[in-house]
């Protein structure tokens, strides 16, 4: 290991979101998705550059950054993009309520699965669009789409797909005959298909390959919204910088529309940290992966043998957020009785989950404190 991910870096008393809402509490953060760890020494080192250099005026890319993005598609996933495809965006859940805004009219309908992010579910309602979710089923130990109701849930006035590829909360990583059906859905009843792709550098399963959905086919890509960002991988989602990638350019220019004198440019140090990573980033990311592997196998095996009550329902394929049911416990606000014990934990409920059943615990963060907050679990069941 050429990278320290068991160093314990003090948060307490920083900007940081998840750490500031249990300030002064003895609760563990393991809630929203951002990690514990310093980010890659590549991109600290391309960040005092730019900091050095010294003026911070209004951004644009420079080619070097959009060629990193370019060659980054091709050399992980075999896709070859243009750079004309890329439109810059400050955050995913920005494009998230552009798409909405951009494809769907008010009154119109986004259709999603769920459980699923929240944004998911929020965007289209944040401009008076619906959203229509159609629940997951657990079939053969695998959180899997049903067909049928995917089929029934659509109306005259569904214009828009939503997919998180891989899936948070499910850590699943889809399959390529499963994308290939769910775009032929799409198709079929003339979607626009937003694919959230925030977790495509966060496959923890060798077996398994991210597969971008625009890259399935042309006629795919042409009514597919791609989003994507450095920021969960390489752990600077406060800078801020997420693209698009569009390749058919009449919705191209849809969407960039939508987002005119609403949406904020990205900023200098996001640029040059979004090139770092994609270029220089890689040998750190490998080593996150190995990292986040061991967490997530200390946690599958600690559930199984200290939290009775506790289960996770399918395999673990990708990201570092873990669905857990809770449901056995029988507790009526999970959360608040963790926190109780000092684990802050995300709401199932917020995901789409019926309330008490299901939390999120998020595994970016040292061994250590993993260790403690499974141990402060353990002594949340036995104190109910
Ligand atoms: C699927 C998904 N999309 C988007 C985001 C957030 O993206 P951003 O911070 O770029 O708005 C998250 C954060 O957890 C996520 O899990």
């Amino acid at each position: 290991m050429i990278f320290d991910f068991d160093q314990p870096i003090p948060r307490a008393h920083t900007d940081s979101q998840k750490w500031q809402k249990y300030a002064g509490r003895d609760i563990l953060p393991m809630w929203v998705a951002d990690m514990d760890f310093k980010c890659a020494p590549a991109i600290l080192a391309a960040l005092h550059e730019r900091v050095d250099h010294g003026l911070f005026g209004y951004a644009r890319p420079v080619k070097s950054t959009v060629d990193a993005v370019v060659a980054a598609m091709e050399r992980n996933y075999g896709w070859k993009i243009e750079s004309s495809w890329i439109v810059w965006l400050p955050g995913l859940v920005v494009g998230l309520n552009v798409t909405a805004q951009a494809f769907a009219e008010p009154g119109e309908e986004v259709l999603t699965l769920s459980p699923v992010y929240p944004p998911f579910m929020t965007a289209p309602k944040n401009s008076a669009r619906a959203s229509v979710q159609v629940p997951f089923v657990l079939s053969g130990g695998a959180w899997t789409i049903d067909w049928d109701a995917l089929e029934r849930a659509v109306t005259p006035k569904t214009k828009l797909f939503y997919l998180c590829n891989p899936h948070n909360p499910l850590a699943r990583v889809w399959r390529r005959e499963e994308l290939v059906r769910l775009a032929d859905f799409c198709v079929r009843h003339s979607l626009v298909l937003c694919s959230d792709e925030i977790h495509c550098d966060l496959i923890l399963d060798p077996a398994l390959k991210h597969h971008p959905t625009a890259a399935l086919s042309p006629e795919i890509a042409a009514r597919t919204i791609t989003l994507m960002a450095p920021s969960k991988t390489y752990n600077v989602p406060g800078l801020g910088t997420s693209f698009a990638i569009i390749s058919d350019p009449m919705r191209r220019a849809r969407f960039v529309r939508a987002t005119s004198g609403i949406v904020a440019e990205v900023n200098n140090l996001g640029y040059v940290a979004c090139e770092a990573a994609y270029r220089d980033g890689e040998a750190w990311r490998q080593e996150l992966l190995a990292y986040l592997r061991g967490n997530r196998d200390l946690l599958l095996d600690f559930v199984a043998r200290e939290l009775p009550g506790v289960v996770i329902e399918a395999p673990v394929e990708a990201t570092y957020l873990v669905w857990l049911n809770v449901r056995a416990l029988g507790l009526a606000d999970p959360i608040a009785h963790f926190e109780q014990h000092g684990v802050g934990l995300s709401e199932g409920a917020a995901f789409g989950a019926k309330k008490g059943d299901y939390v999120r615990i998020n595994l970016g963060c040292t061994r250590a404190t993993l260790t403690e907050a499974l141990r402060r679990m353990k002594a949340a069941l036995a104190a109910r």
